[in-house]
C-alpha cells in the first residue's frame, strides 16, 4: 500500500497528477482514508497495532506529496527561467530623440530678441470675437478688408444668441486685449496661430504671426524703425541687414508702411543685406486713435506703434526654405534635411 502511493506520487508531472495521487490516498474515499474509517470496528488489540502504522503512513504521504510539491514548484520555475532568458549582450536599437519643430524654434528666438528689448508676450484665443478681430481694429463689417482676409467663420446653430466668432486672421485682436487688460503705457508682442482660408507655396491656412504693440507718451514712428532694424539684426544675425519702409494701409494703424528686407537670389540662394530684390517681411504702422478708443486708451496723451510679422516666413528666409507648405507636413525626412530633426 504505502510503496505504491509513494511511487504514484513521485510518478506525478504536473500539480493535476499530484492531486489525483493525493485524492487516491488521502482523499475522503482515498484507501488510506478508508483503511482508517475501518479502525472503529476494530478490537482495541487489533486497533492497537493497526493505529500507529496507519498515522505513520499518512505522515509518510503527506510529507512526500509536499517535497513532490516542491520539486514540480522549482523546475517550473527553472523551465520558464530558461524560456524567458534575455540577451543582454545585444546591442540596444539606435533611439531617436525629438527636437523643437523649427516654427517653435523661431518663434522662441523671436520672443527672446523682443525680450531684450523690454517686451513682454500677451496672449489671445484662436477662436475669437468678431469685434476683436475687426470691428475694434477699425475694420467696421461692411469694410472691403473683411473680405481680404479669407476668413474662417464658427457656425452658429439659429437661435445662439453669442457674439459671432471666428478663427482669429492675424494676432492684432491681441492688441486689444492687452490694452483693455493692462491699459498704456504698454509694451508687449503676441506670437500664436492664425488662420486664413488660403493654400499654395508661400500659404497656408493655418499660419503663424508675431504682434508687436508700443503705446506711450511720446512714441514716434523713428521709434518703429529703430526696434525693426535692431530686431532684424538681431534674428539674421547680420548686421549689414537692410529695410526698406513702404507707405501702405491697413485700416488699424495711420500712417501704414509695410517693410521689405534687402536680398539677392544667386544660384537659387538667397542672401540678406545685399543685392537688388526687397522681400516683404511685415505690416506695421502708427496706431490707429479709433483703435486706442476702442481698447479704452485716451489718444490725446496716448500714441504708439504697432506691427505684425509673419514667422514662418521668417523662419524660410532664415533657412533658406522654398516651401512653406513643408513646415506642417510633419515629414521627419524634411525635419532632418533641415537639421531640425535628430
Ligand atoms: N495684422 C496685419 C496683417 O495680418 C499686420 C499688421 C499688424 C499691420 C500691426 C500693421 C500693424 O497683415
Amino acid at each position: 500500500l504505502r510503496d505504491r502511493h509513494l511511487a504514484a506520487i513521485e510518478a506525478a508531472r504536473s500539480e493535476e497528477e499530484l492531486e489525483a495521487a493525493r485524492l487516491a490516498a488521502l482523499g475522503k474515499k482515498g484507501e488510506v482514508s478508508l483503511r482508517m474509517r475501518e479502525l472503529g470496528r476494530m478490537t482495541p488489540e487489533e486497533r492497537k497495532l493497526a493505529g500507529p502504522a496507519l498515522n505513520a503512513l499518512k505522515e509518510t504521504l503527506t510529507e512526500a506529496l509536499a517535497a513532490r510539491k516542491a520539486a514540480l514548484a522549482e523546475a517550473a520555475l527553472a523551465a520558464r527561467l530558461e524560456a524567458e532568458r534575455q540577451d543582454m549582450t545585444l546591442p540596444a536599437r539606435p533611439a531617436r530623440a525629438g527636437t523643437v519643430h523649427p516654427v517653435s524654434q523661431v518663434t522662441e528666438e523671436i520672443v527672446a530678441i523682443f525680450s531684450d528689448l523690454g517686451f513682454a508676450v500677451a496672449e489671445g484665443p484662436q477662436i475669437e470675437t468678431d469685434w476683436h478681430n475687426f470691428d475694434a481694429l477699425n475694420i467696421p463689417p461692411d469694410h472691403p478688408a473683411r473680405q481680404e482676409h479669407d476668413t474662417f467663420f464658427m457656425h452658429r446653430a439659429e437661435g445662439d444668441e453669442r457674439p459671432p466668432h471666428v478663427l482669429r486672421t492675424h494676432t492684432s485682436p491681441v492688441q486689444i486685449r492687452a490694452m483693455l487688460d493692462q491699459g498704456a503705457p504698454i509694451r508687449v508682442i503676441a506670437p500664436g496661430r492664425v488662420y486664413r482660408c488660403d493654400y499654395d507655396q508661400t500659404h497656408t491656412p493655418m499660419f503663424h504671426q508675431v504682434e508687436g504693440l508700443a503705446i506711450d507718451r511720446d512714441i514716434s514712428m523713428a521709434h518703429l524703425k529703430w526696434v525693426l532694424e535692431e530686431f532684424c539684426r538681431a534674428f539674421f544675425e547680420t548686421p549689414s541687414i537692410e529695410l526698406r519702409f513702404r507707405a501702405s494701409h491697413f485700416p488699424f494703424t495711420e500712417p501704414s508702411a509695410e517693410v521689405d528686407i534687402r536680398c539677392s537670389w544667386r544660384d537659387g540662394q538667397l542672401k540678406l543685406g545685399e543685392g537688388d530684390d526687397w522681400m516683404e517681411i511685415l505690416g506695421s504702422g502708427m496706431v490707429h486713435p479709433k483703435v486706442l478708443e476702442a481698447a479704452g486708451i485716451d489718444p490725446a496723451q496716448w500714441q504708439g506703434f504697432a506691427f505684425g510679422i509673419g514667422i514662418d516666413r521668417l523662419a524660410m528666409l532664415k533657412y533658406g526654405i522654398p516651401d512653406l507648405r513643408a513646415f506642417f507636413d510633419a515629414d521627419l525626412r524634411w525635419l532632418r534635411h533641415y537639421g531640425f530633426g535628430a
